[in-house]
């Protein structure tokens, strides 16, 4: 897919953690200037021991088709400008749809604290606090993963733990700076216990809460890494590898899917697919800009 020997190439690997092995080409042993051979799937990590589970299990279908979307969400309203008293979040006990359409029309600071403030789903009962999101309210990208870990819960930032460490790497080998033109938030806001994969109800529960979040970022281009948070945003079951390298849409949205940063804590040799679908992310933001 791409050439071993691009400095580009070298750098990003390089910046996602990956060294290189090298090798001799088959027959090049001994004369003298032997061709090294970058293998990119061979790779060398320094993997910290505490990662999220996320487990990528077979499913009954995989993507032939960039995804068919949810049905397009109703024309936003300008957010109401509320009084400073208002209280600013929407109670937990209000029915599912009232729920969503008052998200809907939330401004930025009405929907944190609504989020901060929820207990619409059971994972209200164990975290410390909610997770919002975090990053430039102007960015063109935005990363989606799948819910806060213990560091999370702990901080009330995302992706602040190790895998957080991999997802800097990553956003870094594409030259992108967290609070820099990206922006990143969870399918769950809230951490789900032993850090389970969040069931689908709570997905559900929490989704309005994403779908605002990307109407008022308005992103040229969303990555949503591993599965849970694919699925959330696509609203199928998906594969992440049959997903990659195809380009679905979300709320009109440009969506491609890559390896959540834990899973490659755990799985060293997809560091390398998790590249190549960083390099597509970022070409198809070139073609999004032109
Ligand atoms: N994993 C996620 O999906 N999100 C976080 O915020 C941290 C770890
Ligand atoms: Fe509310 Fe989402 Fe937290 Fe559930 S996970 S309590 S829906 S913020």
């Amino acid at each position: 897919m791409s050439d071993p020997h691009d400095p580009k190439r070298a750098r990003l690997l390089a910046e996602m953690g990956i060294k290189p092995l090298w090798r001799l080409r088959d027959g090049e042993a001994g004369d003298g200037a032997a061709t090294a051979v970058a293998v990119a799937d061979a790779v060398v990590v320094d993997a910290p021991a505490e990662v999220v589970a996320t487990p990528l299990v077979a499913t009954p279908r995989a993507v032939e088709q960039p995804a068919t979307v949810r049905p397009p969400a109703p024309a936003m309203p300008v957010a109401p400008q509320r009084p400073p008293a208002t209280p600013a979040s929407v109670p937990a006990v209000v029915a599912p749809a009232a729920h969503a359409a008052a998200v809907a029309s939330m401004d930025w600071d009405t929907l944190r604290q609504t989020v901060l403030d929820c207990r619409a789903c059971g994972l209200c009962k164990q975290r410390k606090q909610a997770v919002f999101g975090v990053g430039d309210q102007q960015a063109d990208w935005m990363f989606v993963g799948e819910g806060p870990g213990a560091e999370e819960d702990e901080r009330g930032d995302p992706f602040v733990g190790q895998a957080g460490k991999l997802l800097d790497n990553m956003l870094a080998a594409i030259d992108l700076k967290r609070g820099q033109d990206v922006y990143i938030a969870n399918a769950v806001k809230c951490r789900p216990p032993g850090n389970r994969t969040p069931e689908p109800h709570e997905t559900a529960a929490c989704h309005p809460y994403l779908a605002r979040q990307v109407e008022l970022l308005q992103p040229r281009l969303i990555v949503a890494l591993g599965r849970p948070a694919a699925q959330t945003l696509l609203n199928e079951e998906i594969k992440i590898s049959a997903a990659r390298g195809k380009r679905f849409q979300y709320m009109g949205v440009p969506v491609v899917v890559t390896y959540h940063p834990a899973y490659l804590l755990r799985n060293l040799t997809d560091k390398s697919k998790a590249w190549e679908d960083l390099c597509f992310a970022q070409d198809l933001m070139a073609e999004l800009k032109a």
